[in-house]
């Protein structure tokens, strides 16, 4: 006889049927599918039953308090403030990169674990990888150490995080389950709560290149993040901002470090230097900084330098040439007009097609491989115009990439309707 509570099947019928599930079924189901109690071909079901008959919100905040239980929680016991930023991924999301080292010059503690790239969004530490040197596996007091020396830490996600996630995000995205808001709010936030931090900033995109495709449904996620963050304890702010274009005008992994470089030495491109201070406003608020002015701190070099520690604390080298591709194909406009679409999604593709990014967890990525976007939609140009370049090792993989872009670059007459700003909306916790 089974000492078990609950069977798997009666959980997944009263999912199935439209039914909540109680806290004792949600603790123990995600409990025993980490032991291997509930099997995968159960917790596929289950995942499929949530994803058609959603959860409320009292539901999702006990699963995501399953979750974290599954593991381990950082005690980040650190002398300043800690807040953290997580985004839910898009083409170009270099962010991370200027934003912790930023908001650690002024004068908060950034534990940033990050993830890995898959499909055509990139990972934070694939294109910190590509700085000769640089090491992404730390372990708990090396992060404290670091958190506490430095004020930010960019590195993996330790194995102990919410291992129940690791196994259910696996699942899911080989059950067609992950475009579910319940499913990914629970898995972001567990990562993000049992990291320890005491505010969390989200960027929560929207348009072509983001998990969600409208505002509307980005507003909706965006919501629960924040409310899931409130039931924990953890202070959180959403910004609903716009991945329908590329952020910034370089997408894949060296080329992304050479551009946070720029922004924090003051230059960089326009939308990625306005998104870094909106974010990291929005963090100090939550660190009790909110009199510090991040545009200052930009400006001052305090940052860059901020950026040389962090790196240098983790065996990478600032100063270091990066890793430079075998290959450049440049992509021309074929007439005179206006570019009216660069469409995130197309682009995002095409880099990882060029080698930037990975099919399946274990592929190795290029550090040299990514696009150069010249022109951004509203701006005119003419033809035989560079409009972007394409980089890469393999030039086998060009082919490929052209496709992904094929009907994603248009110049037309006109311009475009006017674009849209960068942070569409805030959701902020009660
Ligand atoms: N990122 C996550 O960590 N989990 C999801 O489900 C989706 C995006």
């Amino acid at each position: 006889m089974s000492m078990e509570p609950f069977a798997a099947v009666d959980v997944i019928r009263a999912k199935r049927d439209g039914r909540r599930l109680d806290d004792e079924q949600i603790a123990w189901v995600v409990d025993a599918y980490t032991r291997g109690v509930v099997a995968e071909e159960q917790m596929s079901a289950l995942a499929m039953a949530i994803f058609l008959r959603g959860m409320d919100a009292a539901e999702i905040a006990r699963w995501t308090g399953a979750m974290i239980d599954s593991g381990e929680r950082l005690a980040l016991a650190v002398s300043r403030p800690t807040v953290d930023k997580h985004s839910t991924g898009g083409v170009g999301d270099k962010i991370t990169l200027p934003l912790a080292p930023l908001v650690a010059a002024c004068g908060a503690a950034v534990p940033q674990l990050s993830g890995r790239g898959l499909g055509h969004t990139g990972g934070t530490l694939d294109k910190l990888e590509s700085i000769p040197g640089w090491r992404a596996e730390l372990s708990t007091d090396e992060i404290v150490r670091q958190l506490d020396e430095v004020g930010a830490v960019v590195c993996a996600a330790t194995e102990g995080l919410a291992p129940a996630d690791r196994k259910l995000y696996a699942l899911r995205d080989v059950t067609a389950t992950v475009e579910s808001i319940p499913l990914i709010a629970s898995s972001i936030m567990s990562k993000k709560i049992a990291e320890g931090s005491s505010g969390l900033v989200l960027d929560v995109k929207a348009g072509s290149g983001a998990f969600m495709k409208t505002p509307e449904l980005a507003r909706e996620l965006a919501r629960t993040l924040v409310e899931i963050g409130t039931a924990h304890g953890v202070a959180t702010t959403a910004l609903l901002t716009e991945m329908s274009v590329p952020l910034g005008a370089a997408v894949g992994n060296a080329v992304e470090v050479a551009e946070a470089v720029e922004v924090l030495r003051g230059g960089g491109p326009a939308d990625v230097v306005e998104l870094t201070l909106a974010l990291a406003r929005e963090m100090l608020a939550l660190a009790g900084l909110s009199e510090v002015d991040p545009a200052e701190v930009l400006a001052s070099g305090r940052a860059y330098e901020t950026w040389c520690r962090m790196i240098r604390a983790q065996g990478g080298d600032p100063e270091a040439a990066l890793p430079a591709p075998e290959h450049v194909h440049v992509v021309e406009a074929e007439r005179g007009g206006v570019l009216s679409t660069l469409d995130a999604y197309a682009v995002g593709v095409a880099a990882w097609r060029l080698g930037a990014g990975r099919a399946r967890r274990s592929d190795p990525v290029q550090y040299a491989a990514g696009i150069r976007c010249l022109a951004k939609p509203g701006e005119r140009v003419a033809a035989g115009q560079p409009l972007l370049e394409l980089h890469t090792d393999t030039p086998d993989a060009v082919p490929g990439a052209l496709a992904a872009l094929d009907g994603g670059v248009l110049v037309t007459d006109s311009a475009p309707e006017a674009t849209r700003p960068i942070v569409l909306d805030t959701v902020r916790g009660s």
